[in-house]
C-alpha cells in the first residue's frame, strides 16, 4: 500500500514540482513517530550506519566524486545519509527528503546542515561586531531568530558558533568569531549555543549548533589560513579551549574538527584533541563533524597513506561523520569486515547522529512547510533586532572635537564616499551573503532615510577595491557577492577626482573603507593590514579638504589606520554590520543611538606588531618601565586601541572598588563591586570590565587577564553599583610545571574600567 502511494506521489513529484505542497500535506499527516535509536540501530546494515556517518554534499565537490561517484539522490535512496551540505532551497530539501524519507529502507530523515554564522535572512552583524557588543542576550537573540529562520527553510543544523580565538588580524577568519579573549569568547560561545537550540530538547524553532574549528585554528602560522598552529598546552586550556568548553557546557549538539596540524598532527585525525581533551576530559557526548574534505585532507597533510588510512585515523579518534570527502562511503565497511573497526564502534559513532534527528523531531515533521517560510523570514522584529545590533556592536573609536554625533538641523549636504559608501551585499561578509539575505540598506541608503529631503546627500565612489589574488569563492555559484569590477586605467584617478570635488561642496563627508566582503573569511588572510587598492590615498586627499570627516571602517579585522588616528576627527568601526547596516550605522552616526561597542581584540597600529593582544605575561622589561618604552625601536609595542576600548557621545566614571575580602580561602569566592557614573548630559552605556594578574606562581601568569564583564546602561548623572563574583573558576588555570589545573596562594591585582588599560585597582590574597 505504502509503496503503490509512493510511487503515484513521486511521478507527480518528478513531472510537476507545483505539487509539492499536497505532497508535503499528504506524507507529514502520514509521519512516522520518532523510532528509538537502539530499535533503529539494530535494524541498520553496516552500509545504512556508515552512510549516517556521512555527509554527502550538496553541489559537486571533486574529491567526493573521485572516491565514491555515484549520484547522491541514489546513495539516500539505497542507504540513506546523515546529512546534506549546502543545500538550502526548501523545494530541494523537500525532494532529497522524501528519498531518503520514502524510498530508503528505513525511513531514515536527512539532517541538512549550513553555515548560518550571522543569519539567514535577516542578516545580523558578522560575528567579531556581535562580540563587541558584549551584550550574550542580545546574542542569543539574534541566533534564536537565525534559528528560526533557518528551520523555516529545513535547515536544522548550523555550522556555528565560531569560537576560535583570533590573536593575528591577518588571519581572514578572525571576522567569524569573538576575537582575541578566551573569557568573552567563552561568554559569546554559550550565548550562541542558547540562542541556535534554545533550551532542551530543540524545538522546531531551533537547530542543532555545531562548534568549531577544534581547535586552534586561530593560531596559524603567519596568519595564513590553514597552515599549522603550533600550541603548547597549557595556551591549548587557558586560552584556545575555553570558548569550546563553554559551548559544550551550554550542551552543543556537535563539534565541527578544524583543518589545521596542531602541534604537527591534523585536528581532525588528532587523538589528544578528538579523544583525550573532548571525550575523556570533557566526557562529551554530541557528534563531531569533520570540516569539509578533511578527512581525505588527512592525506594531503601528510599523515594519511590513503583514503583507507585517512578514514581509520579520523574514525579511530572519535571523528563521526566525514563532511562531503566520500571517504568514511568508501572504506569504513570494509575496515569492519577486515575487523580492524569494530560493529560496536560503528554503533557507537552512528547513535548521537540518529539521537539528534530525534531530538530534533525530524522523524515526525521531516518537510518544510513551505506556507510558513515567508512570515519567519520577513518579520519586521526580526529586522528591527538586526538594527538594535549594529547600534549595540558599531565601536567609536575616535572622536575629536565631538563632531559626532552630527546635527541633522544643522547639516545642508553630506558627501558620502568610499568604495563601502553604496556597498550591500559587502555589508554582509561572506557567510551573509552565501545565505538567502533580506535586501541590504546601505550607509549611503541609510543616510538618506534618516535624512529626508531637505539635506543634499551626494555619493562618490572613489577608487574600486579588489583583492590582488582573487578569492577562490568567486567561483561558486552559490556565492552572490563579487569583486568590485576592474577599473579602466585612468578611472582611480578619476574617481578620486571627483570624490575630492564632491567633498569639497559638501558640509561634512561621511568616508565608508575597509574591505569587501570577500577580503574577510576563508582564504581571506593578509600580510597587511593597509587600506588597500587607494583608499590611504582617498582618505588623505578627501582629508586635505578640511572638510570634517567621519571614516566609516567596513571590515572583518582592525585595519591600519595609524594615518587616519591622528588626522582625522572621528572614526566608527561598523565592521561587517548585515543587512540594516545602513540604518544601524546612521542611527549612530546622527545620535539616535548612543555607541556603546568595545574592541574585542587589541588594533595594532601595523601589521608588523601581530600577533597582538593584551592578556601577554610581563617581560623581564615591562612597558611600564621607565627606561623601556617599547619592544621595538621604530614604534611603540602598543596598540593603537587596546582591547575593550570603545568611546560613547556620554563619559563614564569609575569609583569606589571594593573587595569583600583582603584574603580568600582557595575554592571560595569574593565579591567586588564598583560604583559607575554616567558623568555625561545624555543616556549611554558602557561595559564595565574586571581584570586580575596573579603576581606569582608555578607558572609566569599574564598581566591582566578578563574575568568579568556587564553592558550597563545609565541614565545621565545615574550611577550604578556592579558586582562582580571571582569564584575558583575565574581564579584558577592550568599550570605547565603541574601539568594540571591550579588554584595558587598568591597576591592577585584587580583592575576595573572600560578597557584593559582600566586604573582602578584592587588587590587581595588567596590562602590555603
Ligand atoms: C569550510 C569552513 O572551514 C567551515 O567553517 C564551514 O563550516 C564548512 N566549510 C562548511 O561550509
Amino acid at each position: 500500500m505504502k509503496s503503490f502511494r509512493l510511487s503515484i506521489i513521486s511521478t507527480i513529484v518528478r513531472f510537476a514540482s507545483v505539487f509539492l505542497i499536497f505532497e508535503f500535506i499528504l506524507f507529514d499527516s502520514n509521519a512516522q513517530t520518532a523510532p528509538h535509536a537502539g530499535d533503529l540501530l539494530r535494524q541498520m546494515t553496516i552500509e545504512e550506519k556508515i552512510a549516517q556517518l556521512s555527509q554527502l554534499p550538496g553541489f559537486p565537490v571533486p574529491e567526493y566524486t573521485q572516491q565514491v561517484g555515484t549520484p547522491i539522490d541514489e546513495i539516500i535512496r539505497k542507504y540513506g545519509a546523515g546529512s546534506v551540505l549546502w543545500v538550502s532551497d526548501p523545494k530541494e530539501i523537500n525532494r532529497l527528503q522524501h528519498i531518503a524519507v520514502e524510498e530508503s529502507r528505513l525511513h531514515i530523515p536527512i539532517l541538512f546542515g549550513l553555515d548560518v554564522v550571522d543569519g539567514y535572512h535577516t542578516i545580523f552583524p558578522a560575528p567579531i561586531a556581535m562580540a563587541s557588543s558584549w551584550d550574550p542576550e542580545m546574542v542569543e537573540h539574534a541566533q534564536a531568530v537565525a534559528a528560526r529562520e533557518a528551520r523555516a527553510v529545513g535547515i536544522a543544523w548550523t555550522f556555528a558558533p565560531m569560537v576560535d580565538v583570533a590573536r593575528d588580524a591577518r588571519w581572514g577568519r578572525m571576522v567569524e568569531g569573538a576575537g582575541e579573549d578566551p573569557f568573552l569568547g567563552a561568554a559569546m560561545a554559550r550565548a550562541q549555543v542558547l540562542g541556535f537550540q534554545g533550551r532542551q530538547p530543540v524545538d522546531s524553532e531551533h537547530v542543532l549548533a555545531c562548534v568549531k574549528h577544534f581547535a586552534g585554528y586561530g593560531a596559524a602560522d603567519g596568519g595564513r589560513d590553514y597552515d599549522s598552529s603550533y600550541i603548547p598546552e597549557e595556551l591549548m586550556w587557558n586560552v584556545y579551549l575555553p570558548p569550546f568548553k563553554a559551548a559544550a557546557d551550554a550542551g552543543v549538539a556537535t563539534f565541527m574538527s578544524a583543518y589545521m596540524d596542531l602541534n604537527d598532527v591534523p585536528a581532525t585525525g588528532n587523538p589528544w584533541l578528538l579523544h583525550d581533551v573532548l571525550r575523556e576530559a570533557w566526557n562529551y557526548k554530541g557528534f563531531v563533524v569533520s570540516d569539509a574534505n578533511a578527512v581525505h585532507s588527512l592525506i594531503t597533510h601528510g599523515y594519511a597513506r590513503d583514503g583507507d588510512d585517512a578514514a581509520y585515523k579520523a574514525f579511530s579518534v572519535g571523528l563521526n561523520m566525514d563532511m562531503a570527502s566520500g571517504t568514511y562511503l568508501k572504506y569504513l565497511a570494509g575496515q569492519v569486515r577486515q575487523g580492524r573497526v569494530s560493529a560496536q564502534q560503528i554503533d557507537e559513532a552512528v547513535l548521537p547522529i540518529l539521537e539528534a534527528k530525534i531530538r530534533l523531531g525530524l522523524f515526525e515533521h521531516p518537510y518544510v512547510d513551505e506556507s510558513r517560510i515567508d512570515p519567519v523570514l520577513n518579520s519586521a522584529e526580526s529586522q528591527s533586532l538586526a538594527r538594535t545590533a549594529v547600534q549595540c556592536s558599531v565601536v567609536l573609536l575616535r572622536n575629536e572635537g565631538k563632531i559626532l554625533p552630527l546635527d541633522k538641523n544643522r547639516i545642508k549636504s553630506i558627501a558620502v564616499i568610499g568604495p563601502l559608501g553604496d556597498a550591500d551585499l559587502d555589508l554582509l561578509g561572506l557567510w551573509g551573503a552565501l545565505n538567502k539575505p533580506a535586501p541590504t540598506v546601505s550607509i549611503l541608503q541609510g543616510i538618506k532615510n534618516k535624512l529626508g529631503t531637505g539635506v543634499r546627500v551626494e555619493f562618490a565612489h572613489g577608487p574600486n577595491i579588489r583583492r590582488d589574488i582573487p578569492s577562490v569563492f568567486e567561483d561558486y555559484p552559490m556565492i552572490t557577492v563579487k569583486e568590485q569590477p576592474k577599473q579602466a586605467p585612468g578611472g582611480a584617478k578619476r574617481a578620486l577626482d571627483e570624490a575630492v570635488a564632491t567633498a569639497r561642496r559638501s558640509d561634512v563627508v561621511v568616508l565608508a573603507l575597509g574591505e569587501i566582503a570577500l577580503m574577510s573569511g576563508e582564504a581571506a588572510s593578509r600580510s597587511s593590514l593597509k587600506l588597500s587598492g587607494g583608499q590611504e590615498e582617498l582618505l588623505e586627499a578627501v582629508s586635505a579638504t578640511g572638510k570634517p570627516v567621519v571614516l566609516v571602517l567596513v571590515n572583518g579585522r582592525p585595519l591600519d589606520v595609524s594615518w587616519a588616528a591622528d588626522h582625522v576627527p572621528a572614526i566608527v568601526e561598523a565592521w561587517y554590520p548585515g543587512n540594516q547596516g545602513g540604518n544601524g550605522v546612521a542611527d549612530v552616526l546622527f545620535g539616535d543611538a548612543n555607541p556603546a561597542g568595545h574592541l574585542p581584540v587589541s588594533w595594532p597600529r601595523t601589521s608588523g606588531q601581530v600577533p597582538l593582544y593584551y592578556n601577554h605575561n610581563r617581560t623581564q622589561a615591562p612597558e611600564d618601565a621607565p627606561d623601556f618604552t617599547s619592544r621595538y625601536w621604530d614604534i611603540s609595542s602598543q596598540p593603537l586601541y587596546p582591547f575593550g576600548f570603545g568611546l560613547s557621545y556620554t563619559t563614564f566614571s569609575f569609583e569606589n572598588l571594593k573587595l569583600s575580602q583582603s584574603e580568600a580561602k582557595i575554592g571560595s569566592s569574593l565579591d567586588v563591586s564598583v560604583d559607575v557614573t554616567n558623568t555625561g548630559s545624555r543616556a549611554g552605556a558602557t561595559v564595565v570590565q574586571l581584570y586580575i594578574h596573579q603576581r606569582a606562581g608555578s607558572a609566569s601568569r599574564p598581566v591582566r587577564e578578563l574575568k568579568g564583564f556587564q553592558r550597563v546602561h545609565l541614565e545621565a548623572g545615574a550611577k550604578y553599583a556592579v558586582q562582580f563574583r571571582l569564584g575558583p573558576k575565574e581564579l584558577q588555570y592550568w599550570s605547565p610545571s603541574a601539568k594540571k589545573w591550579v588554584i595558587e596562594p598568591e597576591q592577585f591585582d584587580v583592575w576595573v574600567g572600560e578597557d584593559s588599560t582600566a586604573g582602578l585597582h584592587g588587590e587581595f590574597r588567596l590562602i590555603q
